[in-house]
């Protein structure tokens, strides 16, 4: 049998061109695999394509097409062998998809299907999922653990991970020759250290982090901090943040891991990634502050709709199967999401 090495295999890397996927083609190439991106840029732009180009030294072949679109699949799978697919095209935006549930099953979950299905059709064996630690909802115990119970979960767009994680749980135990992993993020932050790639959230950001960094360059009046009496050290909500390419690694190692598998029969598996380490608002604000030398102002809010006291990551599997460990701290995460915002002021 012919063993690939990385040097040989081309990733399909759907939403190539967002936040996290954009920084996993970077990784990927610094492992030695050949990226291909499958965006419509409904959330992104192209010019993320030119700082990967800067970043990496060379073009990131890509596919401006839709992943409901079977013509768009047939496409890419005719032109290209495809060895693996990271699939983080999707909707994410939690309040939105309250309002427009059926958006997220279509855009999340049918074409979750349809992409599985022409993975069986063209005989593409690899998938990396993106999962969320949405899916445990309000925990019972912390830190989570991969065996942590699943909540009902609070929105449509937490019910799509879920849902898609059954289908393709269900999917590898029948089919022959399919291998995956879903990877649950914890709470992505950050931007490349080179700032040529970072979030780019459309309209008034909902997250934490992008929001501090508009308020402090001056975009927002007052960042609002969402209730100061939830059970916890400080009184404020408490997650687990974590620099974008330390996670956008954990991709690399995941399809290292499937790669690994050869033949195996049937293999899927579900990791936690996070840094394992919980930080309250106040602590986010406060490492803000230090790593920038910038004051956020701020008020006290009262909570908001849906959200947990506390969650964040028991990592220990990922660590040990995945071989995989965060490298940067909250503070990095935090000066580069700034030296970012200050780059996108400038544009
Ligand atoms: P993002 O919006 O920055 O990236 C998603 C990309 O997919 C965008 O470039 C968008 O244009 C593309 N896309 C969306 N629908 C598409 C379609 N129909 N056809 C082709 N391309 C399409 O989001 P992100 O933060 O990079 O998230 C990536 C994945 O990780 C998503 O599945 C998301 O649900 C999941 N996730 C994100 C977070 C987070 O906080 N950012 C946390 C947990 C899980
Ligand atoms: C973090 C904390 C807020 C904004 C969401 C999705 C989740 C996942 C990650 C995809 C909370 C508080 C926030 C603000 C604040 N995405 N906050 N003022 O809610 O943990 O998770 O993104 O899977 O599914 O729900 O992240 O960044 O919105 O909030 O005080 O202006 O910051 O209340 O405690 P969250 P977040």
């Amino acid at each position: 049998m012919l063993i690939k090495t990385p040097l040989h295999m081309k990733i399909l890397v759907t939403g190539g061109a967002g936040f996290i996927g954009s920084h996993t083609v970077v990784e990927l190439f610094k492992a030695g695999y050949e990226s291909v991106i499958l965006d419509n840029f409904s959330n992104s732009e192209k010019a993320v394509l030119d700082g990967l180009k800067e970043i990496i030294g060379q073009e990131t072949p890509y596919y401006e097409a839709d992943i409901n679109d079977p013509a768009a699949w047939d496409k890419v799978f005719t032109e290209n062998k495809i060895d693996g697919i990271i699939h983080f095209a999707a909707n994410k935006a939690v309040g939105e998809s309250v309002q427009n549930p059926l958006k997220y099953y279509r855009n999340n979950v049918a074409a979750t299907v349809l992409m599985i299905e022409k993975m069986q059709e063209y005989g593409v064996s690899n998938l990396v999922f993106s999962s969320s630690c949405t899916v445990y909802g309000e925990p019972d115990s912390l830190p989570v653990t991969e065996q942590s119970p699943i909540k009902p979960a609070n929105s449509p767009y937490g019910n799509t991970k879920q849902i898609c994680e059954e289908i393709i749980k269900d999917t590898v135990a029948t089919q022959k020759g399919l291998r995956a992993i879903s990877l649950r993020y914890f709470n992505p932050i950050g931007a490349h250290e080179t700032v040529l790639i970072g979030e780019l959230p459309i309209g008034v950001p909902a997250n934490l982090v992008p929001f501090i960094t508009q308020t402090v360059a001056g975009l927002r009046g007052q960042l609002s901090v969402f209730g100061d009496d939830y059970p916890t050290r400080d009184g404020t909500a408490v997650r687990d943040y974590i620099h974008v390419v330390d996670l956008a690694k954990a991709h690399v190692s995941a399809l290292a891991l499937l790669i690994k598998q050869g033949d195996a029969p049937a293999y899927y598996d579900i990791f936690n990634i996070g840094t394992g380490t919980g930080s309250s608002v106040l602590e986010v604000i406060t490492a803000f502050e230090k790593a920038t030398g910038l004051k956020v102002d701020y008020a006290i809010k009262p909570r908001r709709a849906g959200d947990v006291t506390a969650v964040y990551a028991d990592c220990t599997k990922s660590n040990e199967v995945l071989g995989w460990k965060t490298e940067k701290t909250l503070e990095d995460a935090l000066g580069d999401a700034w030296r970012w915002q200050e780059k996108v002021a400038k544009r």
